[in-house]
């Protein structure tokens, strides 16, 4: 039953099978972003454009190249949020939230959109599950969003996570180092990429996510800024770590590690998994100290992270057991339908899962489709006004007492 019409490229339906791994995923984080007191907030799907042109970065290619913006009626320039991150310290502003008892600790799920060549585990309209602290520099605020995200992947049971930790330094100490990565790459500029070498003078962290041979090349030699961190940057990074050894977190520190938006200083981490292809960060963050003066807000560190709930569902692959019934109300007599209709509803309002019938079936074809529903037993309504109650997995069948049904059901009868 084609139709000429298709989710459009990048995009997908969610099925119900689909919808059923990803409810458990939202339950899971939603638990424990409670019990770490994370609150929820939700922004618009979409901001002004210019929210994220200054929050996450002109040179970076979510912003060059991969926003779904557009005008409206009144010619504002609107974009679909590519990220949370810089919404939230939108709002953090606009709701004078740094008025609250500080840090503020936030969470929020929902679809982001990103322009990207669509492949497994990367689209144009996907999910992210994010945490952010904000209004804190402390080391213990990174040690515990890292946490947070490490004991989400565990307790999902995500195989084969590894956790990867670098610094970017304070924006001060970077701005020295960076002069030292451009003057590196500008010797070698012939072997670097186009797109590298155009972005020289804009991002040069971005040659460290270069996958082509050259600049790769180029850059196993070039300076690293972890081994270069001073002062308190070196401290802050020191005291992360040491916070992440005591709670027995497993990473190791990369100085290649980048991120692909500007707002990052001092920590970052990305958490991979390798039974995942070319898409296999399952998740990321780090601090943003300067995002929210940025955005024209008084000096305010926070850290966070955001990861994508189609990554972990491939990377779970999608298997979580699907839930079955309690019950199935079939009709063996046409007579009995009004009887099974308020049979059915009495037992959803005792908190059991039951369906009954809506599709005329025989019996035979009743029972059928209580299996394939995973149905553990089927009460048959017979026309004299008895029932009978079959278990679907012995396939013992026994006369029941509709009056005491949910007793019956349940085990709890006489
Ligand atoms: P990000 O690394 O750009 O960070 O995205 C976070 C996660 O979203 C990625 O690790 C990946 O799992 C998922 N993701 C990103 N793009 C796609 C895509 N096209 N298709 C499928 N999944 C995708 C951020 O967005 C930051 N806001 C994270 C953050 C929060 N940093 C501080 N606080």
């Amino acid at each position: 039953m084609a139709s000429k019409f298709q989710a459009p490229r990048g995009t997908f339906d969610v099925l119900p099978a689909q919808a059923r791994a990803r409810a458990v995923v939202e339950r899971v984080a939603a638990e424990l972003f409670a019990r770490a007191g994370y609150e929820p907030i939700q922004t618009p799907i979409f901001e002004d454009t210019d929210l994220f042109e200054r929050g996450v970065g002109k040179s970076t290619d979510i912003v060059r190249k991969e926003m779904f913006s557009f005008e409206d009626k009144g010619e504002r320039s609107l974009t679909l949020r590519p990220e949370g991150t810089a919404p939230v310290a939108r709002a953090y502003l606009e709701h004078g939230m740094h008025k609250l008892a500080q840090p503020v600790k936030l969470c929020y799920g929902g679809p982001f959109f990103r322009h990207e060549r669509p492949q497994a585990g990367r689209y144009r309209q996907f999910h992210q599950l994010g945490a952010e602290a904000i209004g804190t520099d402390s080391p213990l605020a990174d040690a515990e969003v890292i946490m947070l995200l490490a004991d989400l992947l565990g307790e999902l049971g995500v195989p084969g996570v590894e956790l990867r930790l670098g610094s970017l330094g304070s924006l001060e100490a970077r701005r020295e180092y960076l002069e030292e990565l451009r003057s590196h790459l500008r010797k070698n500029k012939r072997k670097l990429s186009a797109d590298v070498r155009e972005r020289i003078d804009l991002n040069p962290l971005r040659a460290f996510d270069a996958d082509d041979e050259g600049t790769r090349e180029v850059m196993a030699s070039a300076p690293m800024l972890v081994d270069q961190l001073a002062g308190e940057d070196a401290e802050h990074f020191a005291e992360v770590r040491a916070l992440l050894d005591a709670a027995g977190i497993d990473y190791t520190i990369d100085g290649s590690l980048v991120r692909g938006i500007d707002y990052y200083t001092r920590t970052i981490f990305t958490f991979d998994c390798d039974v995942l292809g070319a898409q296999s960060e399952l998740g990321g963050g780090g601090r943003y100290d300067g995002l929210i003066e940025q955005l024209g807000g008084p000096s305010t560190p926070a850290v966070g992270w955001a990861c994508g709930i189609e990554r972990i569902l491939l990377a779970l692959n999608e298997e979580v057991a699907a839930p079955g019934r309690d019950a199935f109300v079939a009709i063996a007599a046409e007579g009995q339908r009004q009887r099974a209709m308020a049979l059915t509803r009495e037992l959803r309002r005792a908190g059991l899962s039951a369906e009954v019938d809506l599709a005329g079936r025989g019996l035979k074809g009743q029972l059928k489709h209580a299996d394939r529903l995973g149905a553990r037993q089927v009460l048959i309504l017979e026309s004299d006004g008895s029932a009978q109650l079959r278990d679907m997995e012995s396939g013992e069948q026994r006369s029941a007492d509709t009056a005491n049904l949910v007793a019956e059901l349940t085990g709890g009868g006489a």
